[in-house]
């Protein structure tokens, strides 16, 4: 039987605690800071280290009922270590090796992105290779070659915005508050996605993304519109401007290397409207889609678990010498 794994997740501004055993996810308990952050308009480091203290330990507990087993019947700890604020990280990373030191369980860090790239794993747990991820989060746009576990190839990035920053941005400057992905997601429900031109950056067969252009293109929209300026069409046509840059050159990008998978990971795959347009595009070309479920989209520490089981599969394991890394590269 695959080993049962306890996870965390602290890398930014949600505490989360998942237990998994192989690719079965039976427990995530996600606590969001989102409220804490939103009277700033981003995230605070020092505010989101001081608040994964008051939260871990609850939402460790809460996990563990979820998935009704005890902390004796864990096989392995695992945390992500890296890449993020260093105190948030801190807090994990803390927690995890006290319980693998205390319990005398090994221990395990993994890459954040890794655990967004394992993410779609929760939804066809035998994701065949060379697969092509679209992983589009707050702090990465990345179209990656996934050769294997662990052999990644970067074919394209963002040179400046990452895709969620650029709908945090943009929800700001058109007065919708933080965190902004969902809140232009919901104010383009009614909105025409066509009243406004807005640029989506880099063109030609580049499968790399720049979104700094559209960001200024907004405050100067709103500068120039005014009270006059639709909100709804205005975010309307944010989303467009960036969903459809994304699925364009994802679906070109698995074309150029006929991968017959393309997965999506991290916050913005939560978007129903990038959903809705790689799946259209996708089918056009003949490529399987595989999306996870959107709640598996935002920071989550079941992603982290799914990582862990095919890392702890292969008999790795770190020490009680795993450090809270700042900057990492994808593995
Ligand atoms: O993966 P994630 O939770 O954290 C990072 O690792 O960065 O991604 C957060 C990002 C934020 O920029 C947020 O605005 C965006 O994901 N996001 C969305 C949606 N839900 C979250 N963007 C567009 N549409 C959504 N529904
Ligand atoms: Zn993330």
């Amino acid at each position: 039987m695959d080993a049962l794994i306890l996870a965390l997740e602290t890398s930014c501004d949600e505490t989360s605690a998942a237990v998994v055993r192989g690719t079965t996810i039976l427990s995530n308990v996600v606590s969001s800071q989102a409220a804490l952050h939103a009277k700033w308009g981003g995230v605070v480091p020092e505010a989101a280290a001081r608040a994964h203290v008051e939260a871990i330990l609850p939402v460790i507990s809460e996990a563990l009922t979820g998935a009704s087993c005890s902390l004796a019947e864990v096989d392995a700890i695992a945390v992500t270590n890296r890449p993020g604020l260093v105190g948030a990280l801190s807090v994990g990373v803390t927690a995890a090796k006290a319980l693998a030191f205390s319990l005398d369980k090994p221990l395990l860090g993994i890459h954040h992105l890794e655990g967004h790239l394992m993410s779609p794993l929760a939804t066809d747990p035998s994701l065949p290779f060379p697969h092509l991820c679209l992983i589009v989060s707050g702090g990465h746009t990345e179209l990656v070659r996934v050769d294997a576990w662990g052999q990644t190839t970067i074919l394209g990035q963002t040179i400046d915005d990452a895709a969620g920053e650029a709908f945090d941005k943009s929800a700001r400057l058109l007065g919708l508050g933080y965190p902004g992905g969902f809140a232009i997601q919901e104010a383009a429900k009614t909105g025409d996605p066509a009243r406004y031109k807005l640029p989506k950056g880099l063109s030609g067969d580049t499968l790399n993304f720049s979104f700094s252009g559209l960001k200024t293109a907004v405050l100067r929209l709103v500068e120039k519109e005014g009270e006059n300026l639709s909100v709804a069409d205005a975010a309307a046509s944010v989303q467009e401007a960036i969903a459809s840059v994304l699925a364009e050159r994802a679906v070109r990008a698995a074309e150029a290397f006929g991968a017959e998978v393309l997965t999506l990971a991290g916050g913005v795959a939560a978007n129903a409207r990038l959903r809705e347009l790689l799946n259209r595009e996708s089918n056009q070309a003949g490529i399987r889609l595989v999306t996870p479920p959107v709640e598996l989209c935002t920071d989550n520490a079941a992603m982290i678990g799914l990582a862990a089981a095919v890392r702890f599969g292969r008999g790795e394991r770190d020490d009680l010498s795993l450090e809270a890394l700042p900057n990492a590269p994808l593995p």
